[in-house]
């Protein structure tokens, strides 16, 4: 489940990797209502602790998830799904060369913590619209904090 105009963007992306390098797409996330968010976040701090929880789940109320602009792409084997590796992957890296044409942005580029506030996701991607895509992707600007002047996300609560 996604925006109308994100879906539609997102079935002309996989329809292209398709035809263009043969790469079969999947969507394994996508719209997550609160509570959907709350429980995903509360299960992993359980799991695997604040500091990993916090560099990789947003708390509730904070995930682009909760938008229905954000989606999270994998391959229907599963290989590498929300891992690092995945960015390694023929799908990973036809992603993060071609999904400005389509109006995504690969949001928590390698390295960028900092600027982000979340580690490397090479799965997640979100919907900006194919203008803004073109333009940052035109400037070589890597994230919407630079493009916009934003704070990283690691302050945003208390
Ligand atoms: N994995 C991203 C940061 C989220 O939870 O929205
Ligand atoms: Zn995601």
């Amino acid at each position: 489940t996604l925006r109308a105009e994100a879906a539609d963007a997102l079935v002309a992306m996989f329809d292209a990797a398709r035809s263009e390098a043969g790469l079969t797409l999947q969507s394994q996330s996508a719209y997550r209502s609160y509570t959907t968010q709350q429980s995903i976040f509360t299960d992993r701090l359980a799991r695997e602790g604040r500091e990993r929880t916090e560099l990789f789940s947003a708390r509730p109320g904070h995930s682009e998830h909760q938008t229905g602009l954000a989606v999270d792409i994998g391959l229907p084997s599963g290989e590498c799904s929300f891992n690092a590796c995945f960015g390694e992957t023929s799908a990973g890296i036809w992603l993060a060369e071609n999904a400005h044409r389509f109006g995504f942005l690969l949001r928590y580029p390698d390295g960028l913590q900092p600027i982000v506030g979340f580690g490397y996701e090479p799965w997640h991607f979100r919907y900006i619209g194919p203008e803004l895509a073109a333009e940052m992707h035109e400037q070589g600007i890597a994230t919407l904090e630079e493009f916009f002047g934003l704070p990283a996300a690691p302050d945003y609560v208390d």
